[in-house]
């Protein structure tokens, strides 16, 4: 049997961070994880992402004018929003109580969720916030690509030592975010990815999912 591959450690240690420290990532280290993050492969190479990442003051100006969008307007996602059903619902409950019980929070302390869930617009501390954008000539599949990217950053990021995670709660507020970051018409927001120092210390980094069995996605045709 092969050892244990490097990408089946990471794969198995990552998890997605909700609370960082502070302390800003060094520009060295950020641009490292970007650059290894181009690797990504893409349909026809077209590369369809644009990554525009905030840190210092910038991250906190964001934060505080998207947190102050979101609770005056509606949700507007340039790749509309998801309706949950069947089994994805029940593995999204699954995971939603999860972390509040993670967190101490009861089912049905529905104000204490909604202090959880708008940690999102405050990118739960990091210090870093790289909004990532798709070609809107490119449909679903420069969406299928940027989600490729998404995960290599977070990869990346993860083996760089770094705590890590993709923010699509970001994106259902896209037209706040195309004229914060005066992004053109042609491109649409798919999601935000949040890094920094994971804070080992909050239990709710403590929080683990689980996955489906094997058989529950794998279908297999031999012969
Ligand atoms: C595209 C994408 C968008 C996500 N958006 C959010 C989000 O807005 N807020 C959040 O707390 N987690 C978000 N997540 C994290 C997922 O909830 C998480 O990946 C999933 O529950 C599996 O848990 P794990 O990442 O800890 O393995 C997102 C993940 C992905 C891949």
């Amino acid at each position: 049997m092969t050892p244990e591959t490097e990408l089946e450690q990471l794969l198995a240690a990552r998890y997605s961070c909700r609370a960082f420290r502070p302390d800003p990532v060094p520009d060295q280290l950020v641009d490292r994880l970007f650059a290894t993050a181009q690797r990504t492969p893409s349909w026809c190479n077209t590369q369809p992402w644009q990554v525009h990442l905030l840190g210092g003051e910038a991250t906190a100006r964001f934060a505080k004018e998207l947190g102050e969008h979101v609770v005056a307007h509606e949700q507007v996602a340039d790749l509309g929003l998801p309706a949950y059903e069947g089994i994805h619902a029940d593995r999204r409950r699954e995971a939603g109580y999860g972390l509040y019980s993670a967190l101490g929070i009861a089912r049905e302390d529905r104000a204490a969720r909604s202090d959880q869930m708008a940690r999102n617009f405050s990118f739960f501390g990091a210090p870093h916030c790289a909004v990532v954008t798709t070609g809107r000539d490119l449909g679903t599949y420069g969406a299928v690509d940027c989600g490729g990217y998404v995960n290599t950053l977070m990869l990346g990021a993860q083996a760089l030592g770094l705590g890590v995670i993709a923010q699509g709660a970001v994106a259902m507020y896209s037209d706040f975010v195309r004229g914060w970051l005066d992004l053109p018409e042609d491109r649409l927001v798919v999601c935000a990815v949040s890094f920094g120092y994971a804070d080992e210390n909050d239990p709710v980094n403590a929080f683990r999912t689980t996955r489906a069995d094997l058989g529950d996605v794998l279908h297999r045709l031999d012969g």
